[in-house]
Order: structure tokens, then sequence, then C-alpha cells
């Protein structure tokens, strides 16, 4: 009856593409929000205090404002400085709904990753550190190679539920004219008034947020295995 169903006849290919939208939109951002995380949480960490300070602000405005804000500031707000991005030869960036959204969940999503690793770093005794140090490493290696590794598996959980956090939160993409599965089902909605439409797009967003959540379990008994925990 799930395939059969004409709502489904009708509209599955479009919330297939839709599917795909929102899975590269979280994909890349998440990634690509790992990535400014990491100089984010060590800057925190270790940085000059003027660093630390605009890292503080940075996190405590996206943590502390509705994602949904933060997509209008970015999609409706930068988007008016259109002679200033074409100047500086952005403009096709702004103008493309996608890359704003891509743009406002990497620095979300960068700000609740940094807090992650920057707890998680915080979490590693001190002894650590000081017994690398007068093995000879450097503060650096240290960081590299002894603290971090060791941070990353506290950090994994949380990490994970960052993923399925955005997941869900990518929905609000469907409000700035993108056809994610949230936008796909909102069009076959407004087409068909079938409601059952919502049950498949809740269904679909369950598949994947289980999947994650059993991926990520298999990852850490895999990385934890040596472990007395
Ligand atoms: N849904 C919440 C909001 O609108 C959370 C969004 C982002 N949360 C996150 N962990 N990246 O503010």
């Amino acid at each position: 009856w799930l395939v059969g169903s004409e709502v489904f006849q009708n509209y599955g290919c479009r919330m297939a593409g839709g599917l795909w939208i929102t899975l590269e939109l979280v994909a890349i951002s998440v990634v690509l929000g790992f990535a400014l995380a990491v100089g984010l949480a060590v800057a925190r960490l270790y940085g000059p205090g003027w660093a630390q300070a605009a890292i503080k602000g940075y996190t405590t405005f996206f943590r502390g404002t509705p994602l949904l804000c933060q997509l209008f500031l970015v999609y409706y707000g930068l988007g008016q400085f259109r002679l200033f991005w074409t100047d500086i030869g952005l403009w096709w960036f702004f103008r493309e709904p996608f890359y704003c959204a891509l743009l406002t969940f990497v620095i979300n999503t960068a700000a609740y990753q940094a807090e992650i690793l920057r707890g998680a770093i915080q979490s590693i005794p001190r002894g650590q550190f000081e017994g690398a140090l007068s093995l000879g490493l450097h503060r650096w290696s240290t960081l590299r190679h002894v603290v971090m590794p060791q941070a990353m598996i506290l950090a994994l959980r949380p990490l994970g539920n960052e993923l399925i956090v955005m997941i869900k939160s990518s929905a609000v993409v469907s409000l700035v004219t993108i056809y994610d599965l949230m936008g796909a089902t909102k069009l076959a909605f407004s087409r068909s008034f079938d409601l059952t439409i919502y049950l498949y797009a809740a269904l679909i967003y369950l598949i994947l947020v289980e999947v994650v959540r059993r991926v990520w379990d298999a990852l850490e008994l895999r990385l934890t295995r040596h472990m007395a925990l």
C-alpha cells in the first residue's frame, strides 16, 4: 500500500529529488562545519584573548538564535547588498537559495560543533598534555597526536546528535524556495491536499535519523573496543 498509493505514484519522484537535496545540504554543511569547528575550538582554547572573545560572541549568537532567523538574515538580509556582491564577484552565490542555506548551516553547525569539541578537549586530563610534553613532544604535536585522538572519541556521540539535529532542522530551507524533502512534500500537499504525504515525509526523515543513529552506534563500538569504559 505504501508504494502503490496514489500520492506516492504522483509525487514520489519529486520527493526522492527533495531527499537528495536534503542529504547534499546536510552532508556538505556538517563536514565543512566540522573543519571550521576544529579551528574555532582550538583558537577558543589556546588562541590570543581577542580571538577567544570573538569566538565566544560567535558561538553565543549562533547557538542562541533560531536557525530560521539566521537563514532569513542571510537570504533576505545579505542578499540585499546586490551591488556590493556584484562588485566583489559574489552575486552568483547570494542569488542562489541553496548556497545561502549552505552558508547558514555551515556557520550554525560550526558554532555547535566548536563547543562540543572544546568540551571534549577540556575533558582530557592535563596529565596527558604534560606527559607528552615531558617526553619531548612539541605543543602542537601533543595536541594533534595525543589530546585530539582522545577528545574525538569523547566528541563522537554529541557530534552524531548534531548530525541528527541538522537533518531534522534542514526542513526550514523549504521556507526559502528550496525543494528539499520538506519543500517537495509541501508542494505535493498544496497540489493534492492529501495529508498522508506528510506522513511519508515523516517516515523518510525517521528512517534517515535511525540509519545515522545505528551507524554511529557501530562506529562508537569500533573506536572504543580497546578501552575499559
Ligand atoms: N531547531 C533549532 C533552531 O531552530 C536548532 C537548529 C540548529 N541546531 C543545531 N544543533 N545545529 O534553532
